[in-house]
């Protein structure tokens, strides 16, 4: 088996997913029809054909007009469920998945219809495909600290739904520290705690999640290399970083595939892993972004089974599944 081959084949875990960005166009429009709601798109070609962005911002102006067809659980249910048949056809056997409520209680959709159709999808991808997933909530670091404080109180009465929380959305401007006390809150709460950093930010917004928001993940920083410092402590921690590829490469943040800094974090000993961020925008889910980044940056057997592995190791799962996700990729490599 190449490469490549092996690549899609692994069974492995997928750790930077916003569910809301795996609405494709068709999906976007049986919902508006459903919800009689009319889009300003034409028709679905239309639609993707305005998904081609400059920066984070372009696409999450198209992103939040997108999700606004989202109305009932059961619309919420109906997308998550559309993600997990993807996820198993790249034989993803392990998801942790972001939502951004303030997206939708914005609108008037109550929180529990938010997590009540999306957890219903989440137990229905393990009874009938066999993938275990959890809910992580993102604030939306454009928002103020108050509105991440009153979406984590409107959360609470569903938190055995969730494991954890996230930041997302506009990075510059927006520094993690903005959100210091909401993590402090959510720590404790127990609540697992990740943040984008790094994405379009600089490493000094990296360094503000693990110090004052003590992430345990960075979702994206790929920026970390321009510090040879930051680098030398995410290596030393072990502290894992949800990549992006195909995410990277349509939001400008590399010039070609074959910039991306995916192979130099590897090589630093850095706990990276592959994910599809909003694969219905960037052009492909988990194994298009595996492919495609180990045809360009022609990643050896060894640096695959690395990267299914630390998608392993990043996860937020018990030590029991740890090893039962493990097992199953040794037994994928060997067979
Ligand atoms: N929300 C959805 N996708 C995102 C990304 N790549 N960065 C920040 N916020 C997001
Ligand atoms: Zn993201």
């Amino acid at each position: 088996m190449t490469p490549t081959q092996l690549a899609a084949a692994i069974p492995k875990a997928e750790l930077h997913i916003h569910i809301e960005g795996s609405l494709e166009p068709e999906l976007i429009f049986a919902l508006a029809q459903r919800n009689g709601l009319s889009l300003p798109y034409a028709s679905v070609e239309v639609l993707r054909a305005a998904y081609a962005f400059t920066d984070l911002q372009s696409f999450l102006d198209i992103y939040y007009a997108g999700a606004s067809v989202l109305l009932h659980e059961a619309d919420f249910h109906d997308m998550a469920w559309a993600y997990f048949l993807r996820a198993k056809a790249d034989n993803v056997v392990h998801t942790e998945i972001f939502f951004d409520p303030q997206t939708h209680t914005a609108r008037g959709v109550p929180m529990a219809a938010v997590i009540n159709g999306l957890s219903s999808a989440c137990d229905r991808a393990r009874a009938e495909l066999g993938i275990s997933a959890s809910l992580i909530l993102c604030f939306l670091r454009h928002l103020s600290e108050e509105d991440a404080f009153a979406t984590l109180e409107a959360a609470l009465p569903h938190r055995p739904r969730f494991i954890g929380v996230g930041l997302d959305s506009s990075e510059v401007g927006h520094p993690p520290s903005k959100f210091s006390r909401v993590f402090a809150r959510c720590r404790e709460l127990d609540l697992r705690l990740v943040a984008h950093a790094g994405e379009e930010g600089p490493p000094a917004y990296i360094w503000e999640a693990l110090n004052d928001l003590k992430t345990e993940r960075i979702d994206h920083g790929v920026r970390s290399l321009e510090d040879p410092a930051l680098v030398a402590e995410l290596a030393r921690t072990r502290m894992p970083l949800t990549v992006c590829p195909l995410s990277n490469l349509k939001l400008c943040v590399v010039r070609d595939l074959k910039d991306h800094p995916m192979k130099r974090l590897l090589d630093a000993g850095l706990c990276a892993t592959v994910n599809s961020d909003d694969p219905a925008y960037f052009g492909g889910y988990m194994n298009a972004n595996f492919v495609q980044t180990v045809e360009a940056l022609r990643l050896s057997r060894d640096d695959v089974i690395t990267l299914a592995r630390n998608s392993f190791e990043a996860s937020f799962v018990s030590d029991e599944r740890r090893a039962e996700l493990m097992a199953k990729l040794d037994q994928a490599i060997v067979s």
